[in-house]
C-alpha cells in the first residue's frame, strides 16, 4: 500500500482518467476527496471507491470558482484530517481553431484548464505549508501540450502553460517539501471508461464540440504511437502512484509522460509501417 496513511484531492472524477486516479490511488490506501462540477461523477467516483472498502467522498465544485475551491479543500480536511496529494484533472474539450474559436469560450477553456489549477493549487499548498506535511501535486497535461494539434487551439495553449506553471510552482514550494510534476496522457483507449460509466450509471462521454474543419487525423490513432495500442486510465494511475508516494521522494518539477512513446518519435518515421 504505497499510499497508506495519505489523503488525495482530485478534480474532475468522471469514468474515464480522473476516475481512473481516484481509484488506483484508493487501491494503495489513500483516502479520496472525488472533486467534480458534474455532481453524479463526484459522488459515483466516492461511492466506487467506498464499495471497494476504501475511504472517499463526494464534493460538488467548480474549479473555475474561489469560494468553491475554499470550499472543497475545507470541506476535505474536515472530512480527512488534511490534504498530501492534490491531482489538477480536470478539463474542458472544445477543439476549436484560431480562426473560428469565440473570445468567450477560449476563456472559459483556459479558465478550466489553467485558473482551475490555480486556484487549486493555491488552497491546497497553503493547506500543506501550514499542516508542516510535506505533499505532492499532480497536473495532467496531454501531448497536445507539448505538440502542435491544427483546430485544438485553447487546448493545447493551456496544457503547454500548465507544464510551464508546473515547473515555477515545483520551484516556490520545492523549501516547503511539497512536490510538484506533471503527468502526460495521449489519447486513451475508451473501454476501461465505458465499462467504468456502466458500472456507475452514468452517461460518459459529455456532449462535446468540435470545429468542423478539424481534418487528416488518423481513424486508428493507435497506429500512430510506437507502442501500436493506447494507454487506459489505469497506466496513468500508476503513474500517478509513484508521482505522489514516497518513492518518488527526490522527484519535482518534472513530467512524466504515459504516452506509448507519442512525444519521442521521429516525425518522418510511421510506427504502422516498420
Ligand atoms: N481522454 C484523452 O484522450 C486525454 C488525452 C490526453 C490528456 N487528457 C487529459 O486527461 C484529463 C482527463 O481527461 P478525460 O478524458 O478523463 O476527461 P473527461 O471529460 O472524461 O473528464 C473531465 C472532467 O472534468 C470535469 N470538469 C469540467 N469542468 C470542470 C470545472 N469547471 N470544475 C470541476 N470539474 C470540471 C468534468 O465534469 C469531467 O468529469 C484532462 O486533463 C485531459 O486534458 C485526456
Amino acid at each position: 500500500m504505497r499510499l497508506q496513511g495519505k489523503v488525495a484531492l482530485i478534480t474532475g472524477t468522471s469514468p474515464n482518467i480522473g476516475g481512473g486516479i481516484a481509484l488506483g490511488m484508493a487501491a494503495e490506501g489513500a483516502r479520496v476527496a472525488c472533486v467534480d462540477r458534474h455532481p453524479p461523477y463526484a459522488h459515483a467516483c466516492a461511492a466506487d471507491i467506498q464499495a471497494r472498502g476504501g475511504e472517499a467522498c463526494g464534493i460538488v465544485c467548480d474549479v473555475t470558482d474561489e469560494a468553491q475551491v475554499r470550499a472543497a479543500v475545507e470541506e476535505a480536511r474536515r472530512r480527512f484530517g488534511g490534504i498530501d496529494i492534490l491531482v489538477n484533472n480536470a478539463v474542458l474539450f472544445n477543439a476549436k481553431g484560431v480562426l473560428d474559436m469565440p473570445l468567450a469560450e477560449w476563456r472559459q477553456q483556459l479558465d478550466v484548464i489553467l485558473t482551475g489549477a490555480f486556484l487549486c493549487t493555491k488552497y491546497v499548498a497553503q493547506l500543506m505549508r501550514a499542516q508542516g506535511r510535506k505533499g505532492s501535486i499532480i497536473n495532467v497535461i496531454s501531448t497536445a501540450g507539448h505538440q502542435g494539434e491544427p483546430w485544438n487551439v485553447g487546448y493545447c495553449t493551456a496544457k503547454a502553460g500548465l507544464l510551464n506553471f508546473t515547473r515555477s510552482v515545483a520551484m516556490e514550494l520545492a523549501a516547503d517539501g511539497i512536490r510538484v510534476n506533471s503527468l502526460t496522457p495521449t489519447a486513451t483507449d475508451a473501454a476501461e471508461a465505458q465499462q467504468r460509466a456502466a458500472s456507475w450509471g452514468v452517461a460518459w462521454p459529455p456532449p462535446r464540440q468540435a470545429s468542423p474543419q478539424r481534418r487528416g487525423f488518423l481513424a486508428e490513432p493507435q497506429r500512430g504511437v510506437p507502442l501500436q495500442r493506447l494507454p487506459s486510465p489505469w497506466h496513468y494511475a500508476r503513474a500517478a502512484v509513484f508521482l505522489a508516494s514516497d518513492e518518488a521522494a527526490m522527484i519535482t518539477g518534472i513530467d512524466l509522460r504515459v504516452d506509448a512513446g507519442a512525444v519521442a518519435r521521429y516525425w518522418r518515421w510511421d510506427p504502422a509501417m516498420a
